[in-house]
C-alpha cells in the first residue's frame, strides 16, 4: 500500500503537505493520513457479504482515503448487533476476499472492524441471549447474562479466530472496538461493570478482559496486519468510564506492547449516542425506524437518549490531546473532522492519522477533493439523517440533492 496515488501536483494541491505524506502504521503502509471511519454499512442482509458492500468500500478507496474500514464484523453469532451482521466466518471469507480485492485494485488498504456486540445486541433478533459483565437489560430489552469465566476464554478464543480469519481474508488491519458500550468497553465501564471477582472493581481488573482479547488478537496476526483499538476516551454519561482512566488503560495498551494505534472516540450507544455525533439529532427519522408500539414511548423519552450537542469542528480535539501527551503510541483523530486545516494541524500536532466518517458518506472523494486543491471544506452539515438508514443501506441523505432541482 504504498504511493500516494492522489496528489495531482497542480498549483494549490496537496503535494508536499503532510497529510498527503505515506506513513507507516506498525507492519503495513498507507499512502495518506486519512482513513474512513467505520460507519456501519447496512449491507450485509441476514449476515451475508453483499456487491453492495464491496462497491461501498471500492468507491471510498477510489476517493483516495488511505484505508477504508468495514465497520463492525462480528466475532461470532452471538456477538452480531443483530441478525443483519456480519460474522468472521468461514462462510463470509471468500466474499470478504473479493472486498479486500477490491479495495485493494483502487490503491488503498483495508481494516476489519471486529467485535462482540455484548449489550448492545438485539438479542431477540440474534436468537440468542445477551451477554455482559454484569446481569443488567440489554438494548434489545432482554435481560443480558453475566458472562462466566468459561464465557470470557471462549470470547477471547472467538477474537483470536475472527482475527485470523480477516487476515486469510486480506484484511490490511484489524480494529477492535473498545468502545461505544460493546462488550469489551463495558468491561471497562464502572457503571456497566459490577463484578467482584477479579474481571470487575479496580481499573486493572476491568481491562483484564479487553487487554486478553487484543492480546490474542495480536498472536493471531502476528506482523501480518496493524492492529488498532477504537476506544472510548469518555462515556458521556455519570459514572461510566472517563478520561483519567482512559488515559491509564492508554498506559496499559502501551505496556502490552500488542497496538499499533489508538483511535480515540467516545459515547454510549446504550444511554447517550448523540455524545459520538454532535449536531442534529434525528429524533423524527430515528422513531420512524421503531416498531409501532414503541413509537410512542420514543416521542415520550427520545430527547433524553437523542440529547442536543452542539456540532463544533474536531469536537474530541481536546480530550484526544491529552494522550498525545500520556503515551508515545500512534493517535488517530476522529470526530467531526470536516477541514482540510483540521486534519493539517492533527498532524502537525502528532496525531498519526486522521479519521473521517460522516464527511466521507457525504463525499467519498472529498479526500481527493483536497488533494487537488479544488476545496479545503467538507459538505457535510451534520444533520445526522444518515444514521436511522444504517438499518435500510447506510447513506448521506443529502447525496444526489447537489444535483436535484
Ligand atoms: C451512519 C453511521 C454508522 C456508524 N457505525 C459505526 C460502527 O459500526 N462502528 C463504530 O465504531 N462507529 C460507527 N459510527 C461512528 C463513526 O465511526 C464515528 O465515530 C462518528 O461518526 C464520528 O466521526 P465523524 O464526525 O467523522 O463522522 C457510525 C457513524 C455513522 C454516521
Ligand atoms: S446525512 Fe449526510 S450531511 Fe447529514 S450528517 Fe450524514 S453524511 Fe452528513
Amino acid at each position: 500500500m504504498t504511493g500516494c496515488g492522489v496528489a495531482a501536483g497542480r498549483a494549490g494541491s496537496g503535494v508536499g503537505r503532510a497529510v498527503f505524506e505515506p506513513v507507516a502504521l506498525g507492519p503495513i503502509a498507507l499512502r495518506n493520513r486519512i482513513i474512513k471511519a467505520a460507519t456501519f454499512e447496512g449491507r450485509t442482509p441476514r449476515g451475508m457479504v453483499t456487491d453492495g458492500l464491496v462497491d461501498f468500500h471500492r468507491q471510498m478507496a477510489e476517493g483516495g482515503v488511505a484505508m477504508t474500514t468495514v465497520a463492525y464484523l462480528a466475532v461470532s453469532p452471538d456477538g452480531r448487533t443483530d441478525r443483519h451482521c456480519a460474522v468472521l466466518s468461514e462462510a463470509t471469507l471468500p466474499d470478504l476476499e473479493r472486498l479486500t480485492a477490491a479495495v485493494h485494485g483502487a490503491g488503498a488498504a483495508v481494516s476489519a472492524q471486529i467485535g462482540h456486540a455484548g449489550l448492545v445486541a438485539n438479542s431477540r433478533s440474534n436468537g440468542t441471549a445477551a451477554v455482559a459483565p454484569s446481569r443488567r437489560l440489554s438494548a434489545g430489552g432482554t435481560l443480558a447474562r453475566a458472562l462466566t469465566d468459561e464465557g470470557i476464554e471462549r470470547i477471547t478464543g472467538d477474537y483470536r479466530r475472527a482475527a485470523e480469519i480477516a487476515v486469510r481474508a486480506g484484511f490490511d488491519c484489524i480494529e477492535v472496538h473498545l468502545g461505544h458500550d460493546y462488550l469489551l468497553s463495558s468491561f471497562l465501564s464502572p457503571r456497566l461493570n459490577h463484578r467482584r471477582d477479579s474481571w470487575g472493581g479496580r481499573l486493572a481488573n476491568r481491562a483484564r478482559f479487553p487487554l486478553q482479547a487484543v492480546g490474542a488478537v495480536r498472536e493471531a496476526v502476528g506482523d501480518r496486519a496493524a492492529l488498532t483499538v477504537k476506544l472510548n476516551m469518555s462515556d458521556g454519561i455519570p459514572s461510566g468510564f472517563w478520561l483519567d482512566e482512559s488515559l491509564a488503560f492508554a498506559g496499559m495498551l502501551e505496556s502490552q506492547g500488542a497496538v499499533d494505534a489508538i483511535e480515540l472516540t467516545g459515547g454510549s450507544s446504550l444511554s447517550n449516542p448523540m455524545y459520538l455525533f454532535r449536531g442534529d439529532a434525528p429524533r423524527t427519522e430515528f422513531a420512524a425506524t421503531l416498531p409501532a408500539p414503541l413509537r410512542f414511548g420514543f416521542k415520550v423519552s427520545g430527547g433524553r437518549f437523542l440529547r442536543d450537542y452542539a456540532f463544533e469542528e474536531a469536537y474530541f480535539l481536546p480530550y484526544a490531546r491529552q494522550f498525545l501527551r500520556e503515551t508515545s503510541l500512534p493517535l488517530i483523530l476522529l470526530g467531526g473532522v470536516n477541514r482540510l486545516a483540521t486534519a493539517e494541524g492533527a498532524v502537525a500536532e502528532g496525531f498519526t492519522l486522521v479519521a473521517m466518517g460522516r464527511a466521507l458518506l457525504r463525499q467519498p472523494d472529498l479526500v481527493s477533493i483536497w488533494a487537488r486543491g479544488e476545496a479545503d471544506e467538507g459538505l457535510c452539515v451534520h444533520c445526522n439523517k444518515c444514521i436511522p438508514t444504517i438499518y435500510s443501506g447506510t447513506r448521506c441523505v443529502l447525496v444526489g440533492a447537489d444535483q436535484a432541482g
